[in-house]
Protein backbone atom coordinates (compact mmCIF):
# COMPACT_ATOMS: atom_id res chain seq x y z
CA UNK A 1 0.00 0.00 0.00
CA UNK A 2 3.03 2.38 -0.48
CA UNK A 3 0.46 4.31 -2.78
CA UNK A 4 0.21 7.64 -0.48
CA UNK A 5 1.01 9.14 2.83
CA UNK A 6 2.39 6.77 4.99
CA UNK A 7 2.76 4.53 2.65
CA UNK A 8 4.42 6.13 0.21
CA UNK A 9 8.32 4.76 -0.79
CA UNK A 10 11.55 6.54 -1.88
CA UNK A 11 10.81 7.97 -5.46
CA UNK A 12 14.25 6.72 -6.48
CA UNK A 13 14.47 4.64 -9.84
CA UNK A 14 17.78 2.71 -9.89
CA UNK A 15 18.61 1.06 -13.46
CA UNK A 16 17.06 -2.46 -13.65
CA UNK A 17 18.40 -5.64 -12.76
CA UNK A 18 16.04 -8.90 -11.84
CA UNK A 19 14.01 -8.27 -8.58
CA UNK A 20 13.43 -11.32 -5.97
CA UNK A 21 11.23 -11.71 -3.42
CA UNK A 22 8.66 -13.91 -5.54
CA UNK A 23 8.91 -16.70 -7.60
CA UNK A 24 11.05 -16.67 -11.20
CA UNK A 25 9.21 -18.49 -13.87
CA UNK A 26 11.90 -21.43 -14.70
CA UNK A 27 11.59 -21.19 -18.56
CA UNK A 28 12.14 -18.89 -21.28
CA UNK A 29 9.31 -16.97 -21.96
CA UNK A 30 9.97 -15.01 -25.03
CA UNK A 31 8.19 -16.68 -27.37
CA UNK A 32 3.98 -15.88 -27.86
CA UNK A 33 2.61 -17.63 -30.92
CA UNK A 34 -1.19 -17.08 -31.81
CA UNK A 35 -2.07 -20.17 -29.89
CA UNK A 36 -0.94 -17.92 -26.73
CA UNK A 37 -2.77 -15.19 -28.46
CA UNK A 38 -5.84 -15.96 -30.32
CA UNK A 39 -7.57 -12.98 -32.03
CA UNK A 40 -10.17 -12.62 -29.49
CA UNK A 41 -7.44 -11.67 -27.16
CA UNK A 42 -8.23 -8.26 -26.14
CA UNK A 43 -4.99 -5.90 -26.38
CA UNK A 44 -6.51 -2.55 -24.92
CA UNK A 45 -5.16 0.60 -22.22
CA UNK A 46 -7.06 1.42 -19.59
CA UNK A 47 -8.17 5.05 -18.43
CA UNK A 48 -10.90 6.61 -15.45
CA UNK A 49 -13.42 9.22 -15.87
CA UNK A 50 -12.07 11.68 -13.24
CA UNK A 51 -8.13 11.15 -13.92
CA UNK A 52 -8.89 11.74 -18.09
CA UNK A 53 -12.47 13.44 -18.95
CA UNK A 54 -12.43 17.24 -17.35
CA UNK A 55 -15.65 19.17 -18.35
CA UNK A 56 -16.96 19.01 -14.32
CA UNK A 57 -18.63 21.74 -14.66
CA UNK A 58 -20.74 19.54 -17.31
CA UNK A 59 -21.47 16.68 -14.29
CA UNK A 60 -22.66 16.29 -10.92
CA UNK A 61 -19.93 16.83 -8.22
CA UNK A 62 -18.70 13.59 -7.31
CA UNK A 63 -16.13 13.36 -4.02
CA UNK A 64 -12.85 14.11 -5.67
CA UNK A 65 -14.57 17.61 -6.47
CA UNK A 66 -14.60 17.64 -2.97
CA UNK A 67 -11.49 15.95 -2.08
CA UNK A 68 -9.26 18.11 -3.73
CA UNK A 69 -10.71 21.29 -2.37
CA UNK A 70 -9.16 20.69 0.50
CA UNK A 71 -5.56 21.74 1.34
CA UNK A 72 -2.63 19.50 1.26
CA UNK A 73 -4.34 16.80 0.22
CA UNK A 74 -3.26 16.27 -3.47
CA UNK A 75 0.71 17.28 -3.61
CA UNK A 76 0.49 19.66 -6.60
CA UNK A 77 -3.10 21.17 -5.06
CA UNK A 78 -4.17 20.00 -8.35
CA UNK A 79 -7.55 18.91 -9.49
CA UNK A 80 -9.36 16.64 -12.35
CA UNK A 81 -11.30 20.06 -13.35
CA UNK A 82 -9.68 19.85 -16.60
CA UNK A 83 -7.62 16.87 -16.18
CA UNK A 84 -6.50 15.67 -20.27
CA UNK A 85 -9.40 17.16 -21.67
CA UNK A 86 -10.49 14.04 -22.70
CA UNK A 87 -14.54 14.62 -22.85
CA UNK A 88 -13.89 17.07 -25.73
CA UNK A 89 -10.92 15.46 -27.06
CA UNK A 90 -11.85 12.03 -27.50
CA UNK A 91 -11.82 11.87 -31.17
CA UNK A 92 -8.19 12.68 -30.99
CA UNK A 93 -7.82 9.97 -28.77
CA UNK A 94 -9.78 7.31 -30.27
CA UNK A 95 -7.33 7.86 -33.05
CA UNK A 96 -4.47 7.30 -31.03
CA UNK A 97 -5.86 4.27 -29.71
CA UNK A 98 -6.50 3.01 -33.32
CA UNK A 99 -2.90 3.75 -34.56
CA UNK A 100 -2.06 1.33 -31.72
CA UNK A 101 -4.54 -1.13 -33.22
CA UNK A 102 -6.18 -1.51 -29.68
CA UNK A 103 -9.17 -4.53 -29.48
CA UNK A 104 -10.33 -2.54 -26.50
CA UNK A 105 -10.68 0.29 -24.15
CA UNK A 106 -11.22 0.10 -20.58
CA UNK A 107 -13.23 3.64 -19.71
CA UNK A 108 -15.10 4.17 -16.56
CA UNK A 109 -18.00 5.99 -16.50
CA UNK A 110 -18.77 8.66 -14.31
CA UNK A 111 -21.74 8.31 -12.35
CA UNK A 112 -22.74 11.75 -11.58
CA UNK A 113 -22.25 12.73 -15.21
CA UNK A 114 -25.18 10.19 -15.99
CA UNK A 115 -27.09 10.69 -12.44
CA UNK A 116 -25.79 14.52 -11.16
CA UNK A 117 -27.44 13.49 -7.75
CA UNK A 118 -26.15 9.78 -7.80
CA UNK A 119 -30.58 8.63 -8.27
CA UNK A 120 -33.20 10.10 -10.21
CA UNK A 121 -32.78 12.62 -12.42
CA UNK A 122 -30.75 11.06 -16.10
CA UNK A 123 -28.67 13.60 -17.42
CA UNK A 124 -28.99 12.99 -21.72
CA UNK A 125 -25.62 15.11 -22.27
CA UNK A 126 -24.12 12.74 -20.50
CA UNK A 127 -25.42 9.53 -21.74
CA UNK A 128 -24.75 11.31 -24.80
CA UNK A 129 -20.84 11.95 -24.44
CA UNK A 130 -20.68 8.04 -23.68
CA UNK A 131 -22.81 6.80 -26.65
CA UNK A 132 -20.55 9.21 -28.75
CA UNK A 133 -17.22 7.65 -27.77
CA UNK A 134 -18.96 4.77 -27.95
CA UNK A 135 -19.61 4.88 -31.35
CA UNK A 136 -16.28 6.45 -32.09
CA UNK A 137 -14.74 3.47 -30.84
CA UNK A 138 -16.98 0.87 -32.84
CA UNK A 139 -16.18 2.74 -35.89
CA UNK A 140 -12.76 1.42 -35.59
CA UNK A 141 -13.22 -1.98 -34.74
CA UNK A 142 -12.47 -1.46 -31.07
CA UNK A 143 -14.81 -3.09 -28.34
CA UNK A 144 -15.34 -0.70 -25.58
CA UNK A 145 -15.36 -1.77 -22.20
CA UNK A 146 -16.69 0.64 -19.46
CA UNK A 147 -16.05 0.37 -16.14
CA UNK A 148 -19.58 1.91 -14.08
CA UNK A 149 -17.41 2.75 -10.92
CA UNK A 150 -14.40 3.89 -10.54
CA UNK A 151 -14.14 5.59 -7.76
CA UNK A 152 -15.82 8.82 -8.33
CA UNK A 153 -19.20 9.18 -6.34
CA UNK A 154 -21.89 11.66 -6.72
CA UNK A 155 -20.98 13.81 -3.46
CA UNK A 156 -25.01 13.76 -2.79
CA UNK A 157 -25.04 9.68 -2.13
CA UNK A 158 -21.65 10.59 0.46
CA UNK A 159 -23.54 13.05 2.19
CA UNK A 160 -26.12 10.31 2.92
CA UNK A 161 -23.35 8.00 4.03
CA UNK A 162 -21.56 6.52 1.08
CA UNK A 163 -20.23 3.72 0.78
CA UNK A 164 -20.89 3.14 4.56
CA UNK A 165 -24.86 2.70 4.00
CA UNK A 166 -26.44 -0.02 2.33
CA UNK A 167 -28.88 2.20 0.54
CA UNK A 168 -25.53 3.06 -2.16
CA UNK A 169 -25.55 -0.54 -3.32
CA UNK A 170 -29.22 -0.15 -4.15
CA UNK A 171 -28.53 3.55 -5.93
CA UNK A 172 -25.58 1.85 -8.03
CA UNK A 173 -27.74 -1.03 -9.11
CA UNK A 174 -30.08 1.51 -10.36
CA UNK A 175 -27.75 3.37 -11.93
CA UNK A 176 -26.02 0.73 -13.53
CA UNK A 177 -29.86 -0.29 -14.84
CA UNK A 178 -30.20 2.79 -16.46
CA UNK A 179 -26.51 2.90 -17.77
CA UNK A 180 -27.48 -0.51 -19.32
CA UNK A 181 -30.56 0.23 -21.08
CA UNK A 182 -29.29 3.44 -22.76
CA UNK A 183 -25.88 2.06 -23.51
CA UNK A 184 -26.33 -1.83 -23.24
CA UNK A 185 -26.90 -2.56 -27.10
CA UNK A 186 -23.50 -1.77 -28.29
CA UNK A 187 -21.36 -3.03 -24.83
CA UNK A 188 -20.93 -6.65 -24.30
CA UNK A 189 -18.87 -6.45 -21.06
CA UNK A 190 -18.62 -4.53 -18.17
CA UNK A 191 -16.70 -4.21 -15.39
CA UNK A 192 -18.83 -3.02 -12.37
CA UNK A 193 -16.20 -1.96 -10.17
CA UNK A 194 -12.78 -0.58 -9.84
CA UNK A 195 -10.49 -2.08 -7.14
CA UNK A 196 -13.00 -1.79 -4.11
CA UNK A 197 -10.08 -2.82 -1.29
CA UNK A 198 -8.07 0.37 -2.49
CA UNK A 199 -11.07 2.36 -2.23
CA UNK A 200 -12.07 1.07 1.10
CA UNK A 201 -8.45 1.34 2.62
CA UNK A 202 -7.63 4.85 0.56
CA UNK A 203 -10.62 6.36 1.01
CA UNK A 204 -12.45 5.14 4.19
CA UNK A 205 -9.91 3.61 6.30
CA UNK A 206 -6.64 5.75 6.22
CA UNK A 207 -8.29 9.10 4.07
CA UNK A 208 -5.12 9.45 1.77
CA UNK A 209 -8.06 9.54 -1.11
CA UNK A 210 -11.49 11.15 -1.29
CA UNK A 211 -13.91 10.75 0.33
CA UNK A 212 -10.80 11.88 3.18
CA UNK A 213 -12.45 9.30 6.28
CA UNK A 214 -9.99 7.76 8.24
CA UNK A 215 -12.16 4.99 10.40
CA UNK A 216 -9.81 2.37 10.31
CA UNK A 217 -11.08 -1.40 10.86
CA UNK A 218 -14.76 0.80 11.09
CA UNK A 219 -14.69 1.06 6.89
CA UNK A 220 -15.29 -2.71 7.07
CA UNK A 221 -18.68 -2.48 5.96
CA UNK A 222 -17.47 0.05 2.84
CA UNK A 223 -16.31 -3.52 1.52
CA UNK A 224 -19.56 -5.18 1.82
CA UNK A 225 -21.60 -2.50 0.21
CA UNK A 226 -19.49 -2.23 -2.88
CA UNK A 227 -19.57 -5.96 -3.23
CA UNK A 228 -23.26 -6.19 -2.71
CA UNK A 229 -23.75 -2.99 -4.98
CA UNK A 230 -21.67 -5.25 -7.79
CA UNK A 231 -24.02 -8.39 -6.96
CA UNK A 232 -27.01 -6.39 -7.66
CA UNK A 233 -25.92 -4.68 -10.31
CA UNK A 234 -24.70 -7.81 -12.11
CA UNK A 235 -27.70 -10.05 -11.62
CA UNK A 236 -29.15 -6.70 -13.82
CA UNK A 237 -26.82 -6.82 -16.67
CA UNK A 238 -26.98 -10.98 -16.91
CA UNK A 239 -30.37 -10.55 -16.98
CA UNK A 240 -29.91 -8.37 -20.11
CA UNK A 241 -27.27 -10.69 -21.46
CA UNK A 242 -24.39 -9.33 -20.83
CA UNK A 243 -20.85 -10.50 -19.15
CA UNK A 244 -20.13 -8.83 -16.00
CA UNK A 245 -16.41 -8.65 -14.71
CA UNK A 246 -14.77 -6.51 -11.59
CA UNK A 247 -11.44 -5.24 -11.54
CA UNK A 248 -9.44 -6.10 -8.51
CA UNK A 249 -6.07 -4.64 -7.55
CA UNK A 250 -3.71 -7.90 -6.67
CA UNK A 251 -0.60 -8.17 -5.04
CA UNK A 252 1.53 -11.08 -3.84
CA UNK A 253 2.63 -10.52 -0.23
CA UNK A 254 5.76 -11.34 0.43
CA UNK A 255 6.84 -11.82 4.53
CA UNK A 256 10.12 -9.90 5.56
CA UNK A 257 11.54 -12.99 7.21
CA UNK A 258 10.59 -16.45 7.42
CA UNK A 259 10.18 -15.61 11.22
CA UNK A 260 6.14 -16.56 12.60
CA UNK A 261 5.22 -13.28 13.54
CA UNK A 262 6.23 -11.94 10.31
CA UNK A 263 4.71 -15.16 8.31
CA UNK A 264 1.21 -14.40 10.39
CA UNK A 265 1.22 -10.49 9.64
CA UNK A 266 1.81 -11.58 5.84
CA UNK A 267 -1.64 -14.00 6.18
CA UNK A 268 -3.65 -11.26 7.70
CA UNK A 269 -2.72 -8.80 5.34
CA UNK A 270 -3.18 -11.46 2.66
CA UNK A 271 -6.62 -11.90 3.87
CA UNK A 272 -7.36 -8.20 3.77
CA UNK A 273 -5.89 -6.94 0.46
CA UNK A 274 -6.53 -10.15 -1.74
CA UNK A 275 -9.38 -12.13 -0.25
CA UNK A 276 -11.71 -10.16 1.67
CA UNK A 277 -13.27 -8.89 -2.36
CA UNK A 278 -12.83 -11.97 -3.68
CA UNK A 279 -13.21 -14.92 -1.46
CA UNK A 280 -17.50 -13.80 -1.05
CA UNK A 281 -18.01 -13.40 -5.05
CA UNK A 282 -16.20 -16.63 -5.88
CA UNK A 283 -16.47 -19.02 -2.80
CA UNK A 284 -19.56 -17.24 -1.59
CA UNK A 285 -18.14 -16.37 2.32
CA UNK A 286 -15.52 -13.74 3.70
CA UNK A 287 -11.74 -14.82 5.14
CA UNK A 288 -11.37 -15.73 9.01
CA UNK A 289 -11.15 -12.07 9.79
CA UNK A 290 -10.54 -13.01 13.61
CA UNK A 291 -7.34 -11.36 13.42
CA UNK A 292 -9.17 -7.94 13.04
CA UNK A 293 -11.81 -8.67 15.40
CA UNK A 294 -9.03 -8.76 18.12
CA UNK A 295 -8.21 -5.27 17.48
CA UNK A 296 -11.61 -4.06 17.84
CA UNK A 297 -12.98 -4.45 13.94
CA UNK A 298 -16.73 -4.22 13.49
CA UNK A 299 -18.38 -8.24 13.16
CA UNK A 300 -19.47 -8.77 9.75
CA UNK A 301 -22.67 -9.85 11.04
CA UNK A 302 -23.33 -6.48 12.23
CA UNK A 303 -24.19 -5.19 8.16
CA UNK A 304 -24.21 -8.54 5.99
CA UNK A 305 -27.91 -10.10 5.64
CA UNK A 306 -28.73 -13.79 4.94
CA UNK A 307 -29.03 -13.56 1.25
CA UNK A 308 -25.83 -11.09 0.73
CA UNK A 309 -23.40 -14.29 0.05
CA UNK A 310 -25.65 -15.81 -2.16
CA UNK A 311 -26.11 -13.05 -4.22
CA UNK A 312 -22.22 -12.52 -4.73
CA UNK A 313 -21.45 -16.11 -4.97
CA UNK A 314 -20.59 -16.65 -9.03
CA UNK A 315 -21.43 -12.77 -9.76
CA UNK A 316 -18.62 -12.80 -12.05
CA UNK A 317 -17.87 -13.91 -15.75
CA UNK A 318 -14.70 -12.84 -15.88
CA UNK A 319 -11.98 -11.35 -13.12
CA UNK A 320 -10.07 -7.77 -13.92
CA UNK A 321 -6.78 -8.38 -12.17
CA UNK A 322 -5.14 -5.13 -11.94
CA UNK A 323 -1.17 -5.66 -11.08
CA UNK A 324 1.35 -3.26 -10.15
CA UNK A 325 3.76 -4.63 -7.62
CA UNK A 326 4.12 -6.94 -4.53
CA UNK A 327 3.99 -6.09 -0.56
CA UNK A 328 6.34 -6.53 1.55
CA UNK A 329 4.93 -7.12 5.46
CA UNK A 330 6.44 -7.80 8.55
CA UNK A 331 4.66 -8.08 11.76
CA UNK A 332 3.40 -4.83 13.67
CA UNK A 333 5.67 -2.84 16.24
CA UNK A 334 4.28 -2.78 19.72
CA UNK A 335 1.16 -0.94 20.13
CA UNK A 336 0.65 -0.26 16.66
CA UNK A 337 -2.98 -0.11 15.20
CA UNK A 338 -2.51 -2.62 12.70
CA UNK A 339 -1.76 -6.28 12.47
CA UNK A 340 0.89 -5.69 10.30
CA UNK A 341 4.11 -3.14 9.42
CA UNK A 342 4.54 -2.55 5.61
CA UNK A 343 7.99 -2.08 5.12
CA UNK A 344 9.68 -0.78 2.10
CA UNK A 345 10.13 -3.77 0.08
CA UNK A 346 13.95 -2.84 -1.50
CA UNK A 347 14.56 -2.88 2.96
CA UNK A 348 14.90 -6.61 2.07
CA UNK A 349 15.58 -6.85 -1.33
CA UNK A 350 18.00 -4.42 -1.85
CA UNK A 351 18.55 -3.08 -5.78
CA UNK A 352 15.29 -4.17 -6.72
CA UNK A 353 14.22 -1.02 -9.49
CA UNK A 354 11.38 0.93 -8.81
CA UNK A 355 8.98 3.32 -10.78
CA UNK A 356 8.98 7.38 -10.22
CA UNK A 357 6.38 6.54 -7.55
CA UNK A 358 8.44 4.49 -5.13
CA UNK A 359 6.86 1.33 -6.80
CA UNK A 360 8.89 -2.12 -6.65
CA UNK A 361 9.42 -3.91 -10.03
CA UNK A 362 8.59 -7.24 -10.14
CA UNK A 363 7.13 -8.46 -13.18
CA UNK A 364 7.53 -12.27 -11.64
CA UNK A 365 4.80 -10.71 -9.23
CA UNK A 366 2.10 -11.02 -12.02
CA UNK A 367 2.77 -14.46 -12.50
CA UNK A 368 2.31 -15.07 -9.10
CA UNK A 369 -1.16 -13.57 -9.11
CA UNK A 370 -2.19 -15.23 -12.31
CA UNK A 371 -1.03 -18.52 -11.10
CA UNK A 372 -1.94 -17.68 -7.62
CA UNK A 373 -5.50 -17.30 -8.48
CA UNK A 374 -6.12 -20.52 -10.38
CA UNK A 375 -4.11 -22.39 -7.43
CA UNK A 376 -6.27 -20.88 -4.95
CA UNK A 377 -9.72 -20.55 -6.75
CA UNK A 378 -9.74 -23.89 -8.89
CA UNK A 379 -12.82 -24.18 -10.81
CA UNK A 380 -14.84 -21.11 -9.28
CA UNK A 381 -12.51 -18.71 -11.06
CA UNK A 382 -13.57 -17.35 -14.09
CA UNK A 383 -11.51 -16.63 -17.27
CA UNK A 384 -9.15 -13.46 -16.41
CA UNK A 385 -8.06 -10.25 -17.86
CA UNK A 386 -4.81 -7.95 -17.04
CA UNK A 387 -7.39 -4.94 -16.48
CA UNK A 388 -4.53 -2.38 -15.37
CA UNK A 389 -0.69 -2.90 -15.25
CA UNK A 390 2.02 0.13 -15.99
CA UNK A 391 4.78 2.08 -14.54
CA UNK A 392 5.09 6.13 -13.70
CA UNK A 393 8.08 8.09 -14.79
CA UNK A 394 9.20 11.56 -15.52
CA UNK A 395 8.67 11.96 -18.97
CA UNK A 396 9.91 14.33 -21.32
CA UNK A 397 9.73 15.64 -24.21
CA UNK A 398 13.43 15.90 -26.09
CA UNK A 399 14.46 19.49 -27.88
CA UNK A 400 13.13 17.38 -30.69
CA UNK A 401 10.12 16.45 -29.30
CA UNK A 402 10.79 12.74 -28.67
CA UNK A 403 9.65 11.38 -25.40
CA UNK A 404 11.89 7.98 -24.62
CA UNK A 405 10.97 5.99 -21.75
CA UNK A 406 13.19 2.71 -22.18
CA UNK A 407 11.97 1.84 -18.33
CA UNK A 408 8.24 1.50 -19.56
CA UNK A 409 9.19 -0.06 -22.65
CA UNK A 410 10.92 -2.69 -20.46
CA UNK A 411 8.45 -2.75 -17.27
CA UNK A 412 5.67 -3.80 -20.33
CA UNK A 413 7.86 -6.24 -22.19
CA UNK A 414 8.58 -8.14 -18.44
CA UNK A 415 5.53 -8.47 -17.31
CA UNK A 416 4.09 -9.48 -20.51
CA UNK A 417 6.65 -11.87 -20.70
CA UNK A 418 5.09 -12.82 -16.80
CA UNK A 419 1.16 -12.99 -18.50
CA UNK A 420 3.26 -15.60 -21.57
CA UNK A 421 4.38 -17.48 -18.61
CA UNK A 422 1.14 -17.92 -16.72
CA UNK A 423 -0.50 -18.98 -20.03
CA UNK A 424 1.72 -21.26 -20.21
CA UNK A 425 0.92 -22.93 -17.10
CA UNK A 426 -2.15 -23.14 -17.80
CA UNK A 427 -4.00 -19.74 -16.61
CA UNK A 428 -6.79 -18.66 -18.67
CA UNK A 429 -6.15 -15.04 -19.52
CA UNK A 430 -7.89 -13.31 -22.07
CA UNK A 431 -6.59 -9.59 -22.30
CA UNK A 432 -4.13 -7.07 -21.64
CA UNK A 433 -5.18 -3.10 -20.62
CA UNK A 434 -1.89 -1.05 -20.35
CA UNK A 435 -2.48 1.69 -17.61
CA UNK A 436 -2.51 4.20 -19.28
CA UNK A 437 -3.37 5.49 -22.22
CA UNK A 438 -2.20 9.02 -21.15
CA UNK A 439 -0.36 10.40 -18.50
CA UNK A 440 -3.35 11.62 -16.49
CA UNK A 441 -4.60 12.82 -12.62
CA UNK A 442 -3.12 10.24 -10.54
CA UNK A 443 -5.32 10.76 -7.71
CA UNK A 444 -3.47 11.91 -4.16
CA UNK A 445 -0.22 12.67 -6.49
CA UNK A 446 -1.84 15.04 -9.18
CA UNK A 447 -0.39 15.20 -12.43
CA UNK A 448 3.00 14.37 -10.80
CA UNK A 449 3.03 10.99 -12.28
CA UNK A 450 2.85 9.96 -15.84
CA UNK A 451 1.68 6.62 -16.43
CA UNK A 452 1.05 7.23 -20.17
CA UNK A 453 2.24 5.35 -23.36
CA UNK A 454 1.14 9.37 -24.87
CA UNK A 455 2.93 12.08 -22.81
CA UNK A 456 0.14 14.79 -22.44
CA UNK A 457 1.79 18.73 -21.99
CA UNK A 458 -1.20 19.54 -19.66
CA UNK A 459 -0.97 23.39 -20.55
CA UNK A 460 -1.56 23.03 -23.78
CA UNK A 461 -3.12 19.58 -24.03
CA UNK A 462 -0.47 18.22 -26.56
CA UNK A 463 -0.42 14.36 -26.98
CA UNK A 464 2.89 13.62 -27.89
CA UNK A 465 3.29 9.40 -28.26
CA UNK A 466 6.03 8.15 -26.24
CA UNK A 467 8.80 5.35 -27.34
CA UNK A 468 6.55 3.06 -25.38
CA UNK A 469 3.63 3.91 -28.04
CA UNK A 470 5.28 2.62 -30.71
CA UNK A 471 6.69 -0.20 -28.92
CA UNK A 472 3.29 -1.62 -27.68
CA UNK A 473 2.13 -1.04 -31.37
CA UNK A 474 4.60 -3.11 -32.99
CA UNK A 475 3.95 -5.93 -29.99
CA UNK A 476 0.08 -6.10 -30.74
CA UNK A 477 1.37 -6.20 -34.43
CA UNK A 478 3.54 -9.11 -33.85
CA UNK A 479 1.27 -10.89 -31.46
CA UNK A 480 -1.40 -10.20 -34.12
CA UNK A 481 1.10 -11.99 -37.14
CA UNK A 482 2.27 -14.41 -34.64
CA UNK A 483 5.05 -13.91 -34.61
CA UNK A 484 5.83 -12.84 -31.19
C1 LIG B 1 -4.73 1.94 -9.85
C2 LIG B 1 -5.97 2.76 -10.18
C3 LIG B 1 -5.79 3.64 -11.39
C4 LIG B 1 -4.44 4.30 -11.40
C5 LIG B 1 -3.33 3.29 -11.20
C6 LIG B 1 -1.95 3.87 -11.26
O1 LIG B 1 -4.78 1.49 -8.54
O2 LIG B 1 -7.05 1.88 -10.42
O3 LIG B 1 -6.84 4.58 -11.41
O4 LIG B 1 -4.39 5.30 -10.46
O5 LIG B 1 -3.51 2.66 -9.96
Amino acid sequence: MNRSGHFRTSRVFPAGHAPRGVDVPSTDHSDSSTVLFPRDFLWGVATAAYQVEGASEQRGASIWDEFCRIPGRIADGSSGRVACDHYHRFPGDVALMAELGLSAYRFSISWPRIMPLGRGRIDTAGVDFYARLIDELLAVGIEPVPTLYHWDLPQALEEEGGWLVRSTAERFADYARAVAARLGDRVTRWITLNEPFVHMAYGYAFGVHAPGRTLMFDALPVAHHQLLAHALAARALRDGGHQVLLAHNHTPVVPASGAPQDRAAAQVYDALHNRLLLDPLLLGRYPDLAALAALGAPDLGDFVRDADLDLMAGSLDGLGVNYYMPTLVAAPGPGEALPFALPDYTSRFPGTPVTAFGWPVAPEGLYRVLTGLRDRYGAALPPLHVTENGCSRADTPDGAGRVADPERIDYLDRHLRALVAAKRDGVDVRGYFVWSLLDNFEWAEGFTQRFGLVHVDYRTQARTPKDSFAWYRDRIARARAGTA
